[in-house]
């Protein structure tokens, strides 16, 4: 606790000098001041950075200032090799190069106080942009154009987001799309709504399959780092007789569908996930191979022959649609599902209950740092869940609709975190 403190009574310092004229851009790290602060009871720390670590630890009884002494704290403080280390690996990440001769002078100078003016200058500069890009089109694997698509659509709206500042939610509800030129435009898929990076076909056509189960999958894996099951309090399983037989199957003997015996290596039990996987499969139901909104799509199982004179295989529909989880046909037809508990229309409303969950935040952390580290994100346990989710919560505190860039000066500051990525140099 007092090792954060003090990294954050650091960043309380730096910040406020290096904010002076700093001109338009408006600086989440004064907002930021005042989080920790509260966390750690001390209300005039956030105005007087010399007033910075004192306030906390002193009782009633404490001698007054004792003129600016550290208190002691937990944790030895980092040497200057190992920030190095820690910015050395950033640098690449955030910034998109290596640390320049200037930072490695001021790194020499300053220390562990030269972590917090780098990150914040860092993440203001178009390097940030172009790596937070880098980083959704690998999660998205879109990328390129192919048969006249555009599969940069994702990442030019990434870019977009970034450099202008917007918050990062705008990446699944923008009702807009991004050309090459950074000119907004219209999507691709030609539905009657928008929904950010998802409603592309950049992102629909490489998730395409049987029953739109990749799309919902990517979409929260990448977005909510959750696969199926996931916790029930926060995707509610609908109901079981709104499925087609074969969903409702908790057993063997239960199941309806000789092809799905075997559960598809999952599991005999397919209500336990496609309960919550077809709530959100249902969102694509509309949406074509060719990522194309079909407004007549009927979500029905096909059946009979295909023009090939092979059957139609499970969980597809006709024209290149694929089929719906849900047993009625007025179900099957509607984009109409529910999203973490709420009630939605389409995919565009689904994305915004999902931006504005704190699955998102703990995972664009967890994103974050799988970007900068090389670990493994997504579903993985490779970073700590625990982590994630105090991050979230701690970003969340400061503003209910942060940019990346305010999540990532939380994350690269959190003690934790740095520790973590130092106990990598030997
Ligand atoms: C542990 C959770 C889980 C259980 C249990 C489960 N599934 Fe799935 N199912 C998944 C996941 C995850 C996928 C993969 C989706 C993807 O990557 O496209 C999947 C895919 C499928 C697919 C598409 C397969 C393909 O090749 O296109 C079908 C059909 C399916 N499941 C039906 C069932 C049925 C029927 C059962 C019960 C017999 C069942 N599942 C049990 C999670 C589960």
């Amino acid at each position: 606790m007092r090792g954060k403190a003090a990294l954050l009574a650091i960043a309380l310092g730096l910040a406020s000098g290096c904010y002076d004229g700093a001109g338009e851009h408006t600086s989440p790290l004064e907002t930021f001041g005042t989080s920790p602060v509260d966390d750690d009871g001390d209300p005039t720390a956030g105005s007087d950075p010399t007033a910075g670590e004192d306030g906390e630890s002193s009782g009633g009884d404490a001698p007054a200032d004792d003129g600016g002494m550290d208190p002691p704290s937990e944790l030895e403080p980092l040497t200057n090799e190992q920030v190095r280390f820690y910015l050395g690996m950033l640098a690449p990440a955030l910034a998109g190069r290596s640390l320049s001769y200037d930072e490695n002078a001021r790194i020499q100078a300053e220390g562990e106080a030269a972590i917090i003016p780098l990150l914040d200058a860092w993440t203001l500069s178009p390097g940030f942009a172009d790596s937070m890009r880098d980083m959704v089109q690998n999660e998205l694997q879109a990328s390129g154009e192919r048969d006249g698509i555009d599969f940069e659509l994702p990442g030019n709206l990434v870019a977009q987001v970034v450099g202008d500042g917007l918050p990062w939610s705008t990446i699944l509800t923008a009702d807009y799309c991004v050309d090459a030129q950074g000119a907004m435009i219209e999507c691709d898929t030609g539905a009657p709504f928008e929904a950010g990076v998802l409603a592309t076909r950049a992102y629909l056509i490489p998730n395409k399959g049987r029953f739109n189960l990749t799309r919902a999958l990517r979409m929260l894996e990448v977005f909510a780092c959750r696969g199926y099951p996931m916790e029930p309090d926060v995707q509610i399983p609908l109901d079981k007789d709104i499925f087609i037989p074969m969903f409702q199957a908790q057993t063997p003997e239960e199941q309806t569908e000789e092809e799905a015996l075997g559960g598809f290596g999952n599991g005999a039990g397919c209500y336990t996930c496609h309960s919550q996987f077809g709530a959100h499969a249902q969102f694509f139901v509309k949406f074509d191979s060719d990522g194309l909104w079909q407004g007549d799509a009927t979500g029905l199982q096909a059946e009979g022959l295909q023009e090939n004179g092979q059957p139609y295989e499970l969980g597809t529909s006709y024209n290149g649609l694929n089929a719906s989880h849900f047993g009625d046909p007025l179900d099957a037809a509607s984009e109409q599902s529910q999203m973490f508990g709420e009630s939605v229309a389409n995919l565009r409303e689904a994305a915004e209950v999902m931006a504005s969950h704190p699955l998102f935040y703990s995972c664009a952390s967890k994103n974050l740092i799988g970007h900068a580290f090389g670990r493994e994100s997504g579903t993985s346990e490779e970073i700590d869940r625990a982590l994630v989710t105090a991050l979230a919560e701690e970003v969340l505190a400061v503003t209910d609709d942060p940019t990346i860039r305010d999540i990532a000066l939380i994350v690269f500051t959190n003690e934790e975190v740095i520790r973590t990525a130092v106990a990598g140099l030997e």
